[in-house]
């Protein structure tokens, strides 16, 4: 039987890594965050029904049994946490190693950003790639400090001067930080979040040793991972499968089994290359949740299938947004998406050597006419097709998706079975798992936590 499971993104995030995993975390003795921060959002429905959205939180919290860590891998911010825990009955760790998260990280992720004009990277303005780059310039302060407060105060102190040194020297406009006041927000956080922190290396092997079942939370996906994504639109740590040894300090038996989790169709927030999305990002960035959904005669084209009708593409992915709330779960951000696109999930599942698939969200393509799976590129002048996902993505600026059409389905919410799910239905899992040679064994079928079809057992 399975003990140890990791569960990573494969696309450009927001998949439902959340949701998957806290529907595998019932029968979990634990859940690991071992990479990123509070840019990650992880949004959960609890058993009654009730939704919350977790940042740095693993998403084990939702339950009592669950003893949730935070890994050395992890750059923390001690306010979200502490807002994620909110009114939940947790049991936490954090590893002494990991590096936190201070103002000045995010002063300098905003400030970089707007220096950057228009070739910023959108990035969730959480301090992440500054704390990493502290991190790897040896100037960091990790969790270990949370139980030595005058070390740790001292820490900050010399911090804020040199910070701030630096932010005037590289952004004169920017607001000086202020040492008391850092001090005065993080000293209680650090009183509490204190006795939390420990060795999770030794505490995480011990369980292994036990037999205990433990669940790998990714954070972001393959597409976002500093090595192998869409560089430099990406983020800050290995959100691949070697992000989970070093993030945790196991070795290599820690993971026995590696769940890629992709959606039904495709998504990304922040800039970056995005060849099936079907819209301008700038007419997406104006759009604000809530606003007007599709006219009849919109939602009519989306019903049609008649994928020659010239706002087809863009009505669908208009429809999938409001349908499936598609906003950044962090920043609330509309997300940019299009169709889902196979040369991408082939990329995520050779670099994590993924043993299956979940696929999520499949209850939101439902009621759309005709589907579209971009199955390769083409290059606009030689028409030479490939099938592989380029490092150096600008090549990609001459290529064109190359899309299989699929038809539609309707009425398929609420199913559990796999075999009870429309033809259709069946046919475009079936398709992706054929393509990519990779079984897809758990559909979630709705928001819900129990709303997923279990196609083979995944403990
Ligand atoms: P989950 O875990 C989607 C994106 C940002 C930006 C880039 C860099 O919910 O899937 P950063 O703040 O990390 O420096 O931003 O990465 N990004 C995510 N996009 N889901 C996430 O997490 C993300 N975390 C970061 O939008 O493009
Ligand atoms: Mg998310």
């Amino acid at each position: 039987m399975t003990k140890r499971i990791a569960v990573l993104g494969t696309q450009w995030g927001d998949e439902g890594k959340g949701a998957i995993v806290a529907q595998l975390a019932k029968d979990a003795d634990y859940v690991v965050r071992a990479q990123g921060g509070d840019n990650a959002g992880h949004t959960l429905y609890q058993e009654d029904g009730t939704k919350i959205v977790v940042n740095i939180a693993p998403s084990g919290v939702i339950y009592p049994h669950v003893k949730n860590i935070i890994a050395n891998g992890c750059v923390l911010n001690l306010e979200t946490l502490a807002q994620n825990l909110n009114g939940l009955n947790s049991q936490l760790y954090i590893s002494d190693a990991a590096h936190l998260i201070f103002d000045w990280h995010k002063a300098f992720d905003g400030a970089k950003e707007k220096a950057r004009g228009k070739a910023s990277l959108g990035t969730t303005n959480r301090g992440i790639g500054p704390a990493y780059m502290d991190k790897m310039q040896r100037t960091g302060l990790r969790a270990s400090l949370l139980q030595n407060l005058s070390e740790l105060e001292q820490r900050i102190c010399s911090q804020v001067t040199q910070k701030n040194h630096e932010l005037q020297a590289l952004y004169p406009n920017s607001t000086l930080l202020n040492a008391e006041q850092i001090w005065a927000n993080i000293k209680p956080l650090a009183q509490r979040f204190a006795p939390y922190v420990t060795d999770t290396s030794l505490l995480l092997s011990q369980a292994i040793k036990d037999k205990q079942r433990i669940l790998f939370e990714g954070a972001q996906a393959a597409m976002l991972d500093i090595d192998h994504g869409t560089y430099p639109y990406v983020t800050s740590s290995n959100t691949t499968i070697g992000g989970i040894l070093t993030g945790t300090g196991l070795g290599l038996n820690a993971v026995e089994k590696v769940i890629g989790v992709a959606k039904a169709y495709s998504t990304r927030v922040g800039e970056g290359i995005f060849l099936t999305e079907t819209e301008p990002y700038t007419d997406i960035k104006k759009i604000t949740r809530g606003t007007p959904s599709l006219t009849h005669r919109e939602k009519a084209i989306v019903r049609s299938g008649n994928i020659d009708h010239q706002e087809y593409d863009k009505v669908v992915t208009r429809y999938i947004r409001e349908d499936a709330d598609e906003y950044g779960a962090t920043t609330g951000r509309p997300r940019r998406v299009g169709w889902l696109d196979l040369v991408v999930l082939r990329k995520a599942i050779r670099i994590n050597n993924l043993d299956s698939l979940a696929l999520t969200r499949l209850d939101c393509v439902d009621g759309i006419g005709m589907l579209k799976i971009c199955t390769g590129y083409k290059h606009n002048v030689t028409n030479e097709i490939i099938t592989e996902f380029p490092n150096n993505h600008s090549l990609l600026e001459q290529y064109q998706p190359v899309y299989h059409i699929m038809p539609g389905w309707r009425n398929s919410k609420d199913i559990r079975a796999f075999k009870e799910l429309p033809k259709d239905a069946r046919a475009y899992v079936k398709f992706i798992e054929q393509s990519l040679d990779t079984p897809i064994t758990l559909i979630k079928n709705g928001c819900g936590l129990n709303d997923y079809i279990e196609r083979k057992k995944v403990w």
